[in-house]
């Protein structure tokens, strides 16, 4: 397998969403390894748009836990409420904090981020429960907009078609 997420230096936000998403379809169709799909999925985002931290927590027992990610060393678990990724996972919805000092609760596991998104990731089926959330922090104030929402909601729904 070849697949590069090297996407050109040139490209806005927009279109690099744009090009990204058919190469992670294409990269995890047909993988039914949830460790596995995560674990490429952060590899493919980080080298794609070159995020400081990126990676997903899954519910467990009620909380959140670690599970694959790129990036410096994270907290192993997350009580739902807490935080900006026990919120989404509390709540249901994606969240974007412009200034993670502000948002009420935050978790910091590296001093350097500075901004963050979290979009919950839902199971497939009638229910929608929320399996798991995708969590991505920057080193850069409000790096995250509604640009970013909308696509990675997208990505979440392709992972979860995938696994969930
Ligand atoms: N900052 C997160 C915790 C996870 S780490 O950023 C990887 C939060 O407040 O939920």
């Amino acid at each position: 397998m070849e697949q590069s997420f090297d996407l050109s230096p040139e490209l806005a936000k927009q279109a690099r969403y744009e090009a990204f998403l058919p190469r992670l379809a294409a990269l995890i169709e047909g993988i039914d390894d949830e460790v596995a799909v995560l674990a490429n999925t952060a590899a493919a985002l980080r080298e794609a748009f070159g995020f400081f931290w990126v990676g997903f927590y899954r519910a467990e027992g009620g909380d959140l836990r670690l599970g694959p990610f790129q990036g410096t060393v994270a907290c192993y678990r997350i009580r739902k409420g807490r935080g900006v990724c026990g919120t989404a996972f509390a709540e249901g919805r994606s969240i974007v904090a412009p200034d993670v000092e502000l948002f009420p609760g935050h978790i910091a596991c590296s001093s350097l981020s500075r901004s963050e998104i979290v979009v919950p990731l839902f199971s497939t089926g009638s229910d929608r429960t929320v399996r798991g959330v995708l969590d991505i922090d920057s080193d850069r104030p409000a790096a995250f907009d509604e640009t970013d929402r909308c696509w990675l909601e997208r990505i979440a729904a392709l992972i979860s078609e995938t696994i969930y």
